[in-house]
């Protein structure tokens, strides 16, 4: 199935000179949403990866992460901005590829013999993903990899990364 055709790209946004990569039409199609999350699914057996909690960031990384932990039978865990999440937290700085911020995990959402797979729509920059792992590396937990359903390869992401197995679905 062509899923780029399902990405919708909008220029200019939001700020100017950033094409922003729409994955709402993805979602909005059943046989593509379907087909993403099989494919997911699929990449992460061949890697043997069997997470025990899918680490998934806010807000598109928790469209993709709950039905991936669903289908690898792991729990799911939110890393959210700030002053979202409700009990105690550990949090760390972050860039983006526009902007910058900080992101939070429940403090008591992972133990330190923890396996985790880190979940998003989208590696930009590489700046979420790189501070999820950092995090959880922080905290103890062992990061088993991380997928991720558009890649941005210009922006080089995947080099800030540790190495570990980085699973795309669609590059650009
Ligand atoms: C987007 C995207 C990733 C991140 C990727 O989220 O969903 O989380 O940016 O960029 P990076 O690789 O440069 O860090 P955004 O912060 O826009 O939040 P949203 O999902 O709530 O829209
Ligand atoms: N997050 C960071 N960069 C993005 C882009 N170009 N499109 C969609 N989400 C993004």
């Amino acid at each position: 199935m062509d899923l780029k055709s399902l990405i919708r790209d909008i220029p200019d946004f939001p700020k100017p000179g950033i094409v922003f990569r729409d994955i709402t039409t993805l979602l909005n199609h059943p046989q593509g949403l379907r087909y993403t999350i099989d494919t997911l699914t699929a990449k992460c057996r061949d890697y043997g990866l069997s997470p025990d909690y899918i680490v998934g960031m806010e807000s598109r990384g928790f469209l993709f992460g709950v039905p991936l932990a669903y289908q690898l039978e792991a729990g799911f865990i939110p890393v959210r901005k700030p002053g979202k999440l409700p009990a105690a937290v550990h949090s760390i700085e972050y860039d983006l590829e526009y902007g910058s911020d900080s992101l939070e995990i429940h403090q008591d959402a992972v133990a330190s013999h923890h396996k985790v797979l880190i979940v998003d729509d989208l590696i930009a920059t590489g700046g979420t993903a790189k501070a999820t792992a950092d995090l959880l590396e922080k905290i103890g937990c062992e990061v088993l990899g991380f997928a991720f359903i558009i890649e941005l390869i210009d922006l080089g992401g995947r080099e800030k990364l540790p190495d570990l197995p980085i699973i795309t679905i669609i590059d650009y």
